[in-house]
């Protein structure tokens, strides 16, 4: 009987091992996946603490048009889509601008929106004076501005000329960014 008893005891003690590095391996496991659970939650919560969230999206250039496609001197409309960054929110949008090509490699982008109270305001390139001269301009429907090719004020109550789009040049697209400079 003595030898089974032994054999019996070496059982019991190798099945109680077994038992706790088992537990010891679920234990470890748990904990490895509550540790990543709590990174999934956390790697969003320290970016949001941590990251800036972008501005408005000044600094962004939108290639708007082809300057060799567009003529000297002649306002052109240009209808294009930028991103609006606001915190962590971006939205695509349609915009305009009003575009005059002053030279080969220059122009300048008109915001589409009146200085005075913010109409939409369009190019009149067959538009007169009051003498009949030809006197092509921008004309604001609401309060009855009126602005040069240049952007400068011809008459009505517009407090200053038309506000300007930051632009840059690449070869020969010209690109606009959504950053107004008051004049
Ligand atoms: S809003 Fe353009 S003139 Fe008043």
């Amino acid at each position: 009987m003595g030898p089974i008893r032994k054999v019996y005891h070496f059982m019991i003690r190798d099945s109680s091992a077994r038992n706790s590095s088992r537990r010891a391996f679920y234990r470890s496991l748990i904990q490895l996946l509550g540790a990543a659970i709590a990174a999934v939650v956390a790697a969003p919560a320290a970016a949001y603490l941590l990251l800036k969230p972008k501005a408005s999206g000044a600094d962004d250039l939108v290639e708007v048009a082809d300057l060799s496609d567009l003529p000297v001197g002649a306002p052109q409309e240009v209808v294009y889509y930028r991103t609006r960054v606001d915190g962590w929110k971006r939205t695509r949008e349609k915009t305009t601008a009003w575009v005059v090509k002053t030279a080969e490699k220059e122009a300048v982008a008109f915001s589409p929106t009146c200085p005075h109270l913010g109409c939409i305001y369009h190019w009149e390139a067959e538009r007169s004076d009051a003498e009949g001269k030809s006197a092509p301009s921008f004309v604001c429907p609401c309060h009855a501005s009126t602005f040069s090719s240049q952007g400068d004020v011809l008459g009505g109550p517009a407090p200053r000329p038309l506000d300007r789009y930051l632009t840059r040049i690449e070869g020969n697209m010209l690109l606009v960014g959504s950053k107004i400079e008051k004049s």
